[in-house]
C-alpha cells in the first residue's frame, strides 16, 4: 500500500464535487486534528470557489492540479453516482487514496475496474458507508457478531422517507437511471449494506418497484423487496421517497434469543434472553436527524468517524473498517433487486 509518510504530518484531503455532501466531508475533515483540508474542485467553478471560501482553503480549477499536488494524499469523490469511476481511476493512477461516496458506482463493471485500478496502484479505496459508525448500529453489530441474538432469522429495513418534487428537479441527475440509478442505489444503499453486514451474504431477492408520487422522474420512487440470506434468515426491505411526513428509518433484527430494533439513531428495543436493556437504550440513543424528511437532514459526525478510521488504517497499514468489497457487495444486491423488479421473478446472487 502507498506509504503515508511521517506519522506526525497531517493527511491532506481534496474534495471533488462541491454540492450537498461536500460540506459534510469538509466539516468532518476540519474536525479531525490529523487531517488537513487542502481544497475543492468542481466542474462548476463557482461551486468550488464558494466551498473554498466557506472552508478557508483552495479552489482548484482542474483535476490535474489536485493529482499533481504533493500534499494531497486522499481524494474525496463527491460527484453524482454514475460519475465516480473516471475520477477514481485517475486518482489511483496518480497514487492517491480515495474516499468514494456511496454508491461507489452504479455498475459492477465500473466497480471492478475501480477496485483493480486501486489494487494495482497500491492505494486504498473506501466507500462512504458512514451509517456503520452510528453508536447504536455499531453496538448492534457487536451484539450480532458475538451471537447474543442467537440464530438470526429476520432482518428488516423500513425506509419510508419524503423527498419533495423540488429535490428531484434541482439537480438534473436525480431520478435518472443512468446517473442516479434509483432509490435503492441512491438512498437505501446504506441500509442494504447494514443488512448484509449484520446478516451476511444474500441468497436471493424478489422485488417490485413503483413510482407512487414523483411521476416525472425516470426511476422508481419506491421499492419493496423480500430478501433471503444464505444463513437462512429472511427479511423485508422497503424504501420510498413518497411518504409524508418522512419517517425515521427502522432497522429490526430478530434472532431466537431476542430482538433489537432501531429507529433512526434511537434504540427502540434491546431485548435479549428475556431482558430489556434500558441502560443501552438510554446511553446509545441519539435524537439526531437521519435524512427521513430532507436530503440535508443529517449530521456529519458519522462521516468524521469513517474518515478517522480511514486515517488510522492508512497510518497503521491495516485494512479500513469499510472496504471496497463492502461497497461492491451492496451494489450487487441493489443490481439484483433491479433485475428482479424488471423480470418479475426472484434473482439469486451472485449475479453476472
Ligand atoms: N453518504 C451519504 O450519506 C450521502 C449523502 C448525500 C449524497 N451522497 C452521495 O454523494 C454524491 C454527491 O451527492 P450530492 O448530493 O452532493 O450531489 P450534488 O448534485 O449536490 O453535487 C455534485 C457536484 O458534483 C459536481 N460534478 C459533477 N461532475 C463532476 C466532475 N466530473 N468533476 C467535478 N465535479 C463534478 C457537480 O457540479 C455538483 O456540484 C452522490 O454519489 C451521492 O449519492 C452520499
Amino acid at each position: 500500500m502507498k506509504d503515508i509518510q511521517a506519522t506526525t504530518d497531517k493527511i491532506g484531503f481534496a474534495i471533488i464535487g462541491c454540492g450537498l455532501v461536500s460540506a459534510f466531508h469538509a466539516n468532518a475533515i476540519r474536525a479531525i486534528p490529523s487531517a488537513k483540508l487542502i481544497g475543492f474542485m468542481d466542474i462548476r467553478k463557482d461551486r468550488a470557489q464558494q466551498r473554498a471560501e466557506q472552508f478557508d482553503s483552495t479552489a482548484f480549477t482542474n483535476l490535474r492540479a489536485i493529482l499533481d499536488h504533493k500534499e494531497i494524499q486522499v481524494i474525496n469523490v463527491c460527484t453524482p453516482n454514475g460519475l465516480h469511476e473516471p475520477i477514481v481511476l485517475e486518482a489511483a493512477q496518480a497514487g492517491k487514496h480515495v474516499l468514494v461516496e456511496k454508491p461507489p458506482e452504479i455498475t459492477l463493471e465500473r466497480m471492478d475496474k475501480m477496485i483493480t485500478a486501486c489494487q494495482k496502484a497500491g492505494v486504498e479505496m473506501v466507500p462512504v458507508l458512514q451509517t456503520r459508525f452510528r453508536p447504536a448500529v455499531a453496538e448492534l453489530r457487536r451484539a450480532v457478531k458475538h451471537g447474543r441474538l442467537g440464530r438470526l432469522f429476520i432482518g428488516d429495513v423500513y425506509m419510508k422517507w419524503y423527498r419533495s418534487g423540488a429535490y428531484y428537479q434541482r439537480d438534473k441527475w436525480r431520478g435518472t437511471r443512468d446517473i442516479e440509478g434509483g432509490i435503492m442505489m441512491q438512498l437505501a444503499f446504506h441500509y442494504i449494506d447494514l443488512l448484509r453486514w449484520l446478516l451476511g451474504p444474500v441468497k436471493q431477492v424478489f422485488a417490485r418497484t413503483a413510482r407512487l408520487r414523483h411521476h416525472n422522474i425516470e426511476t422508481e420512487d419506491s421499492a419493496f423487496v423480500i430478501i433471503e440470506f444464505i444463513n437462512g434468515a429472511i427479511g423485508v426491505l422497503e424504501a420510498s421517497t413518497a411518504v409524508i411526513p418522512g419517517i425515521d428509518v427502522r432497522l429490526e433484527i430478530h434472532g431466537d434469543r431476542g430482538s433489537i430494533r432501531l429507529k433512526g439513531e434511537c434504540i427502540q428495543q434491546w431485548y435479549i434472553d428475556g431482558q430489556e436493556d434500558e441502560t443501552l437504550k438510554k446511553n446509545l440513543s441519539h435524537k439526531g436527524k437521519t435524512a427521513a424528511g430532507g436530503e440535508a437532514d443529517f449530521d456529519w459526525q458519522d462521516h468524521k468517524a469513517l474518515i478517522m478510521d480511514f486515517i488510522d488504517a492508512l497510518r497503521n497499514g491495516r485494512p479500513p473498517a469499510v472496504t471496497a468489497i463492502d461497497g461492491r457487495n451492496a451494489l450487487e444486491i441493489v443490481l439484483a433487486i433491479y433485475r428482479s423488479a424488471k423480470i418479475g421473478k426472484p434473482v439469486a446472487l451472485p449475479i453476472t
